[in-house]
C-alpha cells in the first residue's frame, strides 16, 4: 500500500429535486431563519439537525443514529442535503434508498457494507520528497515517432527550477515531459514533481510573471515562487475513505484478470481485505500520520430494508470504526420485512431504542408558496401570480413533491406556445396530464378487475 492516490471522496450527490438547498439556514446560535438558505418553515426540525451537525463536527456522534419521520414530501431529504452541505468538503456523506440494496450482483449486507466504508473517511498525511519551483527554463527536445517518422514526439527536456533562494537544472525524460505538455504547463507556472514517481502538479501562475507581463487576477489567481531550496520534503494530505483504500488494496492482488480490465468496480471485497485496511488505519492513527472522519450515511426510505439488513446495521453501529447513520422513513406502523411482525416505522425495536428521532410536519399553505416560488427561481421559470397561486393549492391537496415536479412541465407546455411565462392554464393543462400518487391508485382500482385478467 505504498502509493496512494487521491481521490475524491464525494460519491454522488444528488441534485436536482433538491439543488435550492444550500444549508439548514440556521443562525449562529442555531435558530432557524424563516427562510434561508433555500429552506422554508420546518424551524424545529431544521434546528434539530443543526444540533446533530454541531454534534458530527464535534466527533460525538459516532456509532449514533437519527431517524427523520414525517409525512411525504414533508422535507426528510430535504434536511439530510442540507446537513451534508453543512458539514463540507471533507466529510464523506453518502447516499442510499432502501431499495437500492436489493441489487442483482451483490448481496444485501455487501451493498450495505461499502455504503458504510464509503461514509468513513481517513485523512492521510504523506511526506514526500518533491522538486519545486517556478519554471524558467523548458527545453523540450523531440525525437522522430518510432512508427511514423514524420511525427516529432517529445523525447526528454531541460528544464529549470528556481526558488526565492536557488536554481537547479535537471534533465527529464519523455514521461515526464508529456504530463507537463498535457496540462499545458509553461515557463513562469510554479510546478511540483515528485521524486519518486515524477507525478507533476501545477501549482499555478508564479507572482513574478504574473506581475511584469500579465493582467493581474486576469484568469487565475497567481501563486508565489516557492522558498526554500528546489529539492524538499513536503506534507500531502489526502482524504480518502475506507471504501477506497478497499478497492486499491484489492486491485493490487486482483491477479491476471484486474490486470487485463483494468480492475475497475471491484465487486465483493473479501473480508480479510477489509480486516487488513482497518489494521492499516488504526497503524497509522497511533503514529500519528492519519486521522479518521466518520462521516454520514444516509439511508432514505428506510421501511424498504428488511430484517437482515437492519440487524446488519445494528452491529455497524456498535463497531470500532462506524459512520453517524440517518434514516428517514414517511411510514408509521408497518411490517417490519421479512417477519410478520408490526413496529413503529417499520424498524426492530432494539434499532428504534438507539435513534434520536426528528419529527417533520406538514406545511402551511404559505410556506408551500415559498418552497414552489424558490423552485421557479431554480429552475428559471415564470410564473404568474394567479398560476402560483394555483399551483400552491395543489400543494395543499396533494402534496408539495407533486406541485413541484409540475413545475417543469408547465414551463414546457408555455414554452410550446412560445410564451415564457406560466399561467393558470399551463399549471391546469399539465395537472390533467400527470396524475398525482392519489388519483392514479384510485384510478388503477378502478380498473384493477381488468387489469388483472
Ligand atoms: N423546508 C423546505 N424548504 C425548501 N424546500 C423544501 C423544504 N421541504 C421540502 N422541500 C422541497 O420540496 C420537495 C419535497 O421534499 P422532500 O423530497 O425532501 O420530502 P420527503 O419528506 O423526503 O418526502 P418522501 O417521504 O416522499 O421521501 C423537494 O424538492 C424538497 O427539496
Ligand atoms: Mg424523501
Amino acid at each position: 500500500m505504498s502509493s496512494i492516490t487521491p481521490i475524491s471522496p464525494r460519491g454522488f450527490a444528488r441534485v436536482g429535486a433538491h439543488s435550492h438547498i444550500k444549508g439548514l439556514g440556521l443562525d449562529e446560535d442555531l435558530k432557524a431563519k424563516l427562510a434561508a438558505d433555500g429552506m422554508v418553515g420546518q424551524t424545529e426540525a431544521r434546528e434539530a439537525a443543526g444540533i446533530i451537525v454541531n454534534m458530527i463536527k464535534a466527533g460525538k456522534m459516532a456509532g449514533r443514529a437519527v431517524l427523520l419521520a414525517g409525512p411525504p414530501g414533508t422535507g426528510k431529504t430535504a434536511i439530510a442535503i442540507a446537513i451534508a452541505r453543512e458539514l463540507g468538503r471533507d466529510v464523506p456523506f453518502i447516499t442510499l434508498t432502501g431499495s437500492e440494496i436489493y441489487s442483482s450482483e451483490l448481496k444485501k449486507t455487501e451493498v450495505l457494507m461499502q455504503a458504510v466504508r464509503k461514509a468513513i473517511g481517513v485523512r492521510l498525511h504523506e511526506t514526500r520528497k518533491v522538486y519545486e519551483g517556478e519554471l524558467t527554463q523548458f527545453e523540450v527536445r523531440t525525437a522522430k515517432h518510432a512508427y511514423n517518422p514524420y511525427q516529432q514526439v517529445p523525447e526528454s527536456a531541460r528544464i529549470t527550477l528556481t526558488t526565492k533562494s536557488e536554481s537547479r537544472s535537471f534533465n527529464v525524460g519523455s514521461s515526464i515531459v508529456a504530463a507537463m505538455l498535457n496540462q499545458g504547463i509553461r515557463i513562469g507556472d510554479v510546478v511540483q514533481i515528485d521524486a519518486e514517481t515524477g507525478k507533476v502538479i501545477r501549482a499555478g501562475r508564479s507572482e513574478e510573471v504574473a506581475e511584469k507581463y500579465e493582467i493581474a487576477g486576469y484568469d487565475e489567481k497567481p501563486v508565489p515562487r516557492p522558498s526554500g531550496p528546489v529539492e524538499k520534503e513536503k506534507e500531502f494530505i489526502y482524504v480518502v475513505t475506507l471504501h477506497d483504500l478497499d478497492q486499491i488494496q484489492s486491485q493490487s492482488r486482483g491477479g491476471f484478470f484486474s490486470l487485463l480490465f483494468g480492475g475497475g468496480e471491484v465487486r465483493e471485497i473479501d473480508p480479510e481485505i477489509r480486516r487488513r485496511v482497518d489494521e492499516y488505519v488504526k497503524q497509522r492513527v497511533e503514529d500519528g500520520t492519519a486521522e479518521i472522519i466518520p462521516g454520514v450515511f444516509f439511508l432514505d426510505d428506510v421501511s424498504m430494508l428488511d430484517i437482515e439488513a437492519f440487524s446488519f446495521l445494528s452491529t455497524v453501529l456498535e463497531s470500532e470504526l462506524a459512520p453517524i447513520v440517518i434514516f428517514a422513513t414517511n411510514r408509521g406502523i408497518t411490517t417490519v420485512r421479512g417477519t410478520d411482525l408490526q413496529a413503529p416505522h417499520g424498524m426492530p425495536l432494539d434499532l428504534l431504542d438507539r435513534l434520536l428521532i426528528i419529527n417533520t410536519r406538514l406545511y402551511t399553505e404559505e410556506e408551500i408558496m415559498e418552497i414552489l416560488k424558490i423552485r421557479a427561481r431554480e429552475e428559471d421559470v415564470n410564473i404568474m401570480d394567479d398560476a402560483l397561486n394555483h399551483l400552491t393549492k395543489i400543494g395543499v391537496e396533494t402534496s408539495l413533491r407533486y406541485a413541484v415536479q409540475l413545475l417543469s412541465p408547465a414551463a414546457e407546455k408555455a414554452k410550446s406556445e412560445k410564451r415564457n411565462t406560466v399561467t393558470k392554464d399551463d399549471i391546469e393543462v399539465v395537472r390533467k396530464l400527470f396524475s398525482d400518487v392519489k388519483r392514479s391508485v384510485e384510478y388503477v382500482k378502478q380498473y384493477e378487475e381488468y387489469m388483472l385478467r
